[in-house]
């Protein structure tokens, strides 16, 4: 079973993308800058002075949405684009009501009860999602301003396949911008396509090098920067990880 198929994981997301710091880290210790995540994957990382008035922007496995929404702040089409059903259902949700009710764990069977909201700041007109996947995105989706890939290439089972279409996708002067932990896993990646964490021909790997090949004869590396996020299991069980963020400039 897809993990991201299942009724845990849309809860999860939910209260990663939409909860309080209340609900998300309920304790005065504990690691407060990384909240808001997917709102730090826009604010902290779109280069704004590069937009055009009228921007189009493409969230690429954008879950339940949080950055799809944030990325409307500044572009006036935003298309969130995942492989997982559940979670585009609960995307459209908030895209069509600005809410959504849904319950996460507290402990063991007990659960609590939350509200997603979108902010009435931002115009959900201009944001649409649909189910698809990264390593065959359909033709007519055009080209964008802006393309999000937020802790997605470590999902992919082949994400150098993934990468390979995207100078396609993205307009000259357009900013790609990738987070990732870099979490390479066998589970969701055959080793032979990871695209770091491992040695080869008796050489360390790392993922931001194999970036650089791949994207250099399209892209020009902005800047790179740690963004920390935080994933709430339970009230006392999180996941604390530090996504490396890199910024590409189409040239
Ligand atoms: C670790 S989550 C990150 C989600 C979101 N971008 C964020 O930062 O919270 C990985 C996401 O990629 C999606 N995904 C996995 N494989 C995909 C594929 N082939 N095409 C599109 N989305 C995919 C999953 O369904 C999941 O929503």
């Amino acid at each position: 079973m897809n993990f991201y198929e299942t009724e845990r994981a849309v809860a999860e997301y939910l209260l990663f993308h939409y909860g309080s710091p209340a609900q998300l880290l309920p304790y005065c210790f504990g690691p407060q800058n990384a909240l808001n995540f997917p709102a730090r994957c826009v604010t902290e990382c779109l280069e704004r002075s590069r937009l055009p008035s009228s921007a189009r922007a493409l969230d690429l496995g954008c879950a339940v949405g949080r950055a799809t929404f944030e990325l409307a702040r500044f572009a006036s089409q935003v298309i969130g684009i995942d492989y997982s059903q559940r979670f585009i259902e609960a995307a459209g949700h908030l895209q069509k009501h600005g809410s959504i009710d849904f319950e996460y764990v507290e402990e063991g069977e007990l659960t609590r009860r939350g509200r997603a909201l979108v902010s009435v700041e931002i115009n959900r007109q201009r944001v649409c999602f649909e189910v698809g996947d990264a390593l065959s995105l359909r033709d007519e989706l055009g080209t964008f301003d802006i393309v999000l890939m937020a802790n997605l290439i470590d999902r992919l089972s082949h994400p150098s396949r993934c990468l390979q279409r995207i100078p396609g996708l993205v307009k000259s002067g357009g900013q790609l911008i990738i987070t990732s932990p870099y979490t390479w896993l066998e589970q969701y990646t055959p080793k032979e396509n990871w695209l770091g964490g491992l040695e080869r021909d008796g050489r360390q790997i790392n993922t931001l090098e194999t970036l650089k090949l791949i994207l250099s004869p399209a892209f020009e590396l902005s800047f790179a920067k740690d963004l920390p996020f935080l994933i709430r299991e339970h009230a006392r069980k999180f996941q604390w990880s530090v996504a490396e963020a890199s910024v590409w400039i189409r040239k």
